[in-house]
């Protein structure tokens, strides 16, 4: 909890400054007492007249401003707060950070605290891949630097990739986390599914889809960020598996279903795997040659449908269930219609059309379709929605309660 919780929030100058009013606003919504400290770059971004009006205090930029000095010595400055949190912290505050440098008040500052520091980098794609960079951060995290974020996405510079500062709600949501000192959803248990699953013809063939598995596996990285014990049941991919999380591999739907069940009971399921529909009836034991008579046709037979299972009502059925809605037309219309067919509590919407890159790509645009509303969210990095949701999950299940079902089956 951030309730009455000091936090003096150093704001450095890149254009993510434009975001500094609304953490602010969020901060004190939650309850803490913030005071800000303004870089001469920052002032080029947001002034000190916003963020003093939002904090409801004075806004420090001058090292050397005796007025500031008498009342409020930069060492004091860090001494009367909980925690310091640098947002956005560009490329050149990590550099001075981690070197050492102060040649400003807020680099002073971050010389002489004693008090916990947390950053939210924010920066073009480039520099925060830059081995200066890197170097930097690794420094910072070794000496007890908290990161938060950066996310993916569209950048000021035009450019798309790692380097946008987390939104407000996730920098929040990371300082609930640290003054918890527990994570929102430790004690929890998610099973979340993700990919394609690959339907065998024979023994060398199958039918498959252009699911890539990156929304599920950051969904399921996500939710084991936040604390939860993750069961990730995944279709084939190309992807590592994420560290920390039990990855049960599978191949067709029914061993998707086989797995889902054995990682059941748990509190939270997310199923964003593209599960095919329909399998082969009578696969071929072995592999079907060309006889130069007629071409192979195939009955289908319907997969299970791992989603529906979930939501029926039962001792095993999650306390939240959330479902993907794979559309090409109408999303929030077939959305809202999958949602009572399949009696789960939330789906996601996304517009997979070939136009909008969704299969396969990085970013996704997703709209929260609830049993009350429906929520539109901007396009985002699979990895921003992953956390968005994930925060969504551990607010609606802490607002609930506690875990019932803490542990869960591996
Ligand atoms: N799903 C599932 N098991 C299936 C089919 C789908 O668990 N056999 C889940 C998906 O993981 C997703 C949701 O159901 O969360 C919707 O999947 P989608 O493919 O969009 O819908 P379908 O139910 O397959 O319906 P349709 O193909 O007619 O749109």
């Amino acid at each position: 909890m951030l309730n009455g919780k000091r936090v003096l929030l150093i704001v450095t100058g890149g254009i993510a400054a434009y975001k500094t009013p609304e953490l602010v606003r969020q901060l004190i919504k939650a309850g803490a007492h913030v005071r800000c400290v303004l870089t001469k770059a920052g002032e080029q971004f947001v002034t000190p007249l916003t963020l003093s009006s939002l904090s409801g205090d004075k806004v420090y930029t001058d090292l050397f401003s005796l007025t500031d000095e008498h009342d409020m010595g930069h060492i004091n400055l860090s001494r009367e707060a909980d925690i310091v949190l640098v947002a956005p912290a560009t490329a050149n505050a990590l550099a001075k950070m981690a070197h050492g440098i102060a040649d400003d008040l807020a680099t002073t500052l971050l010389l002489a605290t004693d008090k916990p520091v947390l950053t939210a980098p924010a920066m073009n794609v480039r520099m925060w891949e830059h081995a200066a960079t890197r170097d930097n951060v690794k420094l910072l995290q070794a000496r007890g630097v908290t990161m938060i974020g950066p996310d993916e996405g569209d950048m000021a510079c035009g450019e798309w990739g790692e380097g946008r500062m987390s939104e407000p709600e996730d920098i929040v949501l990371a300082l609930n986390a640290f003054f918890d000192g527990e994570a929102p959803l430790k004690g929890f248990s998610a099973v979340v599914t993700s990919g394609p699953t690959h339907e065998a013809i024979d023994p060398v063939r199958y039918i498959a889809n252009r699911s890539s598995g990156k929304q599920g596996h950051a969904i399921a990285e996500a939710l084991n960020e936040l604390g939860a014990h993750v069961t990730l049941v995944s279709g084939p991919v190309d992807l590592a598996d994420p560290q920390g999380i039990t990855v049960k591999r599978v191949e067709s739907a029914r061993d998707m279903k086989a797995a889902v069940d054995r990682a059941l009971p748990a509190d939270i399921a997310v199923c964003a795997a593209a599960v095919a529909d329909w399998r082969v009836a009578g696969e071929a034991e072995q592999k079907m040659k060309k006889d130069g008579s007629a071409t192979p046709s195939f009955e289908t037979i319907e997969n299970p449908d791992i989603l529906a299972g979930l939501s029926a009502p039962g001792p095993n059925r999650p306390r939240l269930v959330v479902g993907f809605a794979a559309e090409t037309e109408s999303v929030i219309e077939h959305a809202r219609a999958k949602l009572a067919k399949k009696g789960c509590d939330w789906i996601c919407a996304n517009d997979v059309s070939p136009a909008t890159g969704t299969f396969g790509g990085d970013a996704n645009t997703v709209h929260l379709v609830t049993r009350t509303g429906v929520e539109d969210w901007p396009t985002q990095s699979k990895r921003a929605v992953a956390r968005k949701l994930a925060a969504r999950i551990a607010a609606h299940l802490n607002a609930e309660g506690t875990a019932t079902k803490p542990g869960g089956a591996g």
